[in-house]
């Protein structure tokens, strides 16, 4: 097929799908944040794993996480990543969101969690364990709040780390939660944020990641729902943080477009990202440190 026809028809596809996401959100809310089914404990732990060992391949070599107290933005549906920070001598763990998807997650998962990753002194092991066995501890906390007031559901706490998976890119407003995060940011505090920039819907994904820069501003708009892809990219990213005076701020890709799909993914995008140079992008961490200071960096190569 001719790569405008091709476009052509992936536009008028991904209309759908823009329409079905915002019916289900419609019926059901904001209820699955990652492909795995609650009911499945094994895929959960799976997940977990390898969501934290991302995040520890982006922390600066050589941090240490032993007595730094961490904050997790919008953890979804479990906690799991607090326990294996504790577990690694993290002092605290606390985790915000908008919506209560870990609310009365069973604390058995926790254990089950931490007999799948063998790391971490005996001793805080131990303590991670009995963190997560003990409900509304202030070193195992969790706060949700329809307004997402980061220092308000922080609650006097300030963090030396600050993460979050596949949260970023659901923000209404990034520039705001990053100037929120800054708030209880001590100094010294290094973020990792890993960002998905493409589509979200699973069979579109697939053919035509870019597919949701495909659509103008309002018509996008008319699909809107809390959690609704923002389409922000990694250099809107890097200046929001910068703005809010974080330093060796960097975007990292992860991973980028099949060469296969390349051509007609940079092809029939919508102003403002047609001709953008990291629209290949598909997803990667934003890091940064703070406070800032002279020579902070830009997009990683
Ligand atoms: C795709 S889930 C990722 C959850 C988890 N980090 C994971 O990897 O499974 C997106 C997260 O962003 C949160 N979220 C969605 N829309 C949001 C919004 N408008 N403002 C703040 N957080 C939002 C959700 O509550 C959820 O925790």
């Amino acid at each position: 097929m001719k790569p405008v026809l091709r476009n052509l028809e992936m536009t008028v596809l991904g209309l759908g799908f823009l329409g079905l996401a915002w019916g289900k959100n419609k019926l059901n809310g904001y209820t699955t944040p990652n492909g795995v089914a609650k009911s499945d404990p094994e895929g959960q732990i799976a997940y977990l794993l390898d969501i934290f060992a991302a995040l520890r391949r982006f922390m600066p070599p050589g941090f240490d996480l032993r007595g730094r107290d961490v904050l997790e933005l919008s953890p979804g549906a479990s906690r799991g990543n607090g326990v294996l920070f504790l577990a690694l001598g993290a002092r605290s763990y606390h985790a915000i969101d908008v919506f209560d998807l870990a609310g009365g997650e069973d604390p058995g998962f926790y254990g089950r969690l931490l007999d799948r990753f063998p790391e971490g002194r005996a001793a805080d092991r131990a303590r991670a364990r009995a963190f997560a066995g003990t409900s509304g501890l202030r070193e195992f906390g969790y706060a949700v709040g329809r307004d997402f007031d980061i220092p308000r559901l922080a609650d006097g706490r300030m963090f030396d780390l600050i993460v979050s998976c596949a949260a970023f890119e659901h923000y209404d407003d990034p520039a705001s939660a990053i100037a929120a995060m800054t708030q209880v940011a001590r100094p010294g505090c290094e973020a990792v944020h890993i960002i998905d920039l493409q589509t979200h819907s699973r069979w579109i994904r697939e053919r035509d990641p870019n597919n949701i820069y495909r659509y103008p501003e309002p018509l996008y708009r008319l699909f809107a729902f809390p959690g609704q892809p923002n389409r922000q990219r990694p250099t809107d990213y890097v200046r929001s943080c910068k703005a809010a005076g974080w330093s060796d701020v960097r975007f990292v890709p992860s991973r980028r477009i099949d060469p296969a799909l390349r051509e007609t993914s940079l092809r029939g995008l919508a102003a403002p990202f047609a001709g953008q140079a990291d629209m290949a992008i598909l997803d990667g961490a934003l890091t940064a440190h703070y406070p800032g200071k002279a020579g902070g960096a830009g997009l990683s190569p």
